[in-house]
């Protein structure tokens, strides 16, 4: 198996998406008239020991895994706030410069570990030397809340490879909870916050034409 070879699409992919999803909050910041549903946007290949971790897992052949590892290719959108989720998904569905496979609401449906995010699959078409390839992505749509949740939670998985002690995963469960009434409440003083955003713009225009 040459990995470079065969991650290579999955790297340019990335690559690709993140900055057309930058261009996205690129677009919102100029439009000054409504605020950026996106926060940042971050991607990266799976690392090949993770892709091996999980093939063994899973019982994928290393010949299956194009289509049956949907995350070789991954990119995250941060959200400010839950509502923003919702508009983020709805300017993915209207693109034209790929294809949604499938989507999983882990917002509506919270995973046992308190885990939320929405989450896209997409067959997404990368030029390549040889013609065009279309591989899968996954796109994790998540509040910031949600994210640093599931990063805290990722690396001590990691430190305890997969057997968490009980009192830590209920303490998990617990920051979960935390995290989703932080995200409610922000979503309640939404209004504010976003008025209070337009204020400080108006004044750094203000500031920057003086
Ligand atoms: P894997 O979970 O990756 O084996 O694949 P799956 O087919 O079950 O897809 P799922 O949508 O459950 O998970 C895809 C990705 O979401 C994972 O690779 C993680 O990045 C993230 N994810 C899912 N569940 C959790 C979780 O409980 N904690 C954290 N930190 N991340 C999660
Ligand atoms: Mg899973």
């Amino acid at each position: 198996m040459n990995w470079d070879v065969f991650l290579a699409p999955y790297q340019q992919a990335v690559e690709e998406i993140k900055i057309k999803l930058r261009g996205v909050r690129k677009q919102y910041n100029m439009s000054s008239s409504s605020h950026t549903p996106i926060e940042f946007v971050t991607g990266r290949i799976k690392p090949i020991s993770s892709i091996l971790d999980k093939a063994n897992r899973k019982n994928i052949p290393l010949e299956e895994l194009e289509s049956r590892m949907q995350d070789l290719a991954g990119v995250r959108v941060m959200c400010q706030f839950v509502e923003d989720i919702d508009a983020v998904v709805k300017l993915i569905r209207r693109r034209k410069d790929f294809e949604i496979i499938e989507e999983r609401d882990y917002i509506a449906n919270k995973k046992r570990s308190g885990y939320r995010a929405y989450h896209l699959v997409i067959k997404y078409p990368v030029q390549t030397i040889d013609g065009e390839k279309k591989i899968l992505a996954e796109i994790q749509v998540k509040t910031l809340a949600m994210n640093f949740w599931a990063t805290i939670e990722h690396s001590l998985l990691y430190k305890y490879s997969g057997e968490i002690p009980e009192e830590i995963i209920e303490r998990l469960q617990s920051a979960a909870e935390a995290a989703f009434r932080l995200d409610e409440e922000m979503s309640q003083i939404r209004g504010e916050v976003l008025e209070a955003q337009a204020i400080f713009r108006k004044k750094e225009e203000e500031q920057r034409s003086h």
